[in-house]
């Protein structure tokens, strides 16, 4: 072959292509060369140093005795004492104190978060948004108030807004004429809410009292929002809320946490209520 090598005295191996493409016999460049020794020691260095090569019974340890759990604990040990230090400071201060630092109250949302998962989500929803019979609270619109003390009250002891049913009291026009004062926003001006005294728990101009939990009729918030709102107006009126003596009366009772959340995590998700509803 070497005989009719049309390009003698070149360093081709003989192979030609196409009349004139041939393969030469060059040496790979030295940085290709060096890099190519460089990794072959790099993985020899790599099984001395780290866990490495399989056997029957278990594998090399590598002489720096690095394992993947040890170094995900070592991790772990360190986020444990960023929230030791946290937890230390949290203990003494009171919800307000903690809502004035940035810092703790991030840290309390974040690790509240879980708590309002696993105690709060089912009733209020995961975002605290509510459903059907259960308040929204993460609004600025509240039954009982949203200083953080009252939400923590309310997380304490529970609350059972009570209202009486009026099936009784009222004929039904005299209910067609309230739903419908409540359904325009200003129910005050309607002669019967004085008369069948709802202004004794919901106020003279309607507006609610946090104390009693009553809701306000003059904002287009309902605390029982039905797709067809007048009927739901009309038989929160006739059938009342939490009374006992009426069986179609509304159901609506928080419990209360303070016999199954310590009063640190009754502080936390306080904390955590008042910024997903943005406070009072
Ligand atoms: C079993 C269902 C249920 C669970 C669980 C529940 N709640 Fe409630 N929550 C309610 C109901 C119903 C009301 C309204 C009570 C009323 O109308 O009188 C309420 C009211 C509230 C209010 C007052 C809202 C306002 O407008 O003033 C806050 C704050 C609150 N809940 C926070 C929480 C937190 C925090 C948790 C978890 C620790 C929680 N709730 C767990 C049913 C529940
Ligand atoms: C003894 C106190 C009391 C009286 C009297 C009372 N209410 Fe109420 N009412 C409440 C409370 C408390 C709530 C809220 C219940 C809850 O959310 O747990 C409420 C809720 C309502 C709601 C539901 C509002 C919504 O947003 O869905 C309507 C409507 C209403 N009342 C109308 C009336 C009318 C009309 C009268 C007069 C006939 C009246 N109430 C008398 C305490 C009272």
């Amino acid at each position: 072959m070497a005989d009719n090598n049309p390009f003698p005295g070149e360093n081709n191996t003989g192979h030609i292509w196409d009349d004139n493409l041939r393969e030469l016999d060059n040496p790979p460049p030295r940085w290709w060369m060096i890099a190519f020794w460089a990794s072959i020691l790099w993985v020899v260095g790599y099984a001395i140093l780290y866990p490495m090569i399989p056997g029957l019974t278990g594998y090399t340890k590598g002489i720096m005795g690095w394992t993947q759990i040890g170094e995900y604990r070592e991790g772990l040990d360190e986020v444990e004492m960023v929230r030791a230090e946290f937890e230390t400071q949290l203990q003494g201060m009171t919800a307000k104190e903690i809502l004035a630092n940035e810092g703790l109250s991030s840290y309390t949302i974040a690790s509240a978060k879980v708590l309002f998962g696993d105690n709060c989500a089912a009733c209020h929803g995961s975002n605290g948004q509510g459903g059907p019979g259960y308040p929204v609270i993460a609004d600025d619109d509240w039954l009982y108030g949203g200083a953080v003390e009252t939400i923590e009250q309310t997380i304490t002891n529970g609350r059972m807004g009570i209202m009486p049913a009026h099936a009784k009291l009222l004929s039904e026009a005299e209910v067609d004429k309230l739903a419908a004062a409540v359904m325009s926003g200003n129910p005050a001006a309607e002669p019967l809410y004085m008369e069948k005294a709802c202004f004794a728990c919901h106020g003279p101009d309607a507006s609610g009292m946090q104390a009693l939990g009553s809701a306000n009729l003059t904002d287009a918030v309902w605390r029982f929002s039905e797709a067809d709102q007048l009927a739901s107006v009309k038989q929160t009126i006739r059938h009342g809320v939490n009374d006992t003596s009426d069986p179609l009366s509304r159901e609506a009772v928080m419990p209360k946490f303070g016999d199954r959340l310590s009063a640190g995590e009754i502080k936390k998700l306080a904390v955590y209520v008042y910024k997903l509803g943005g406070g009072q």
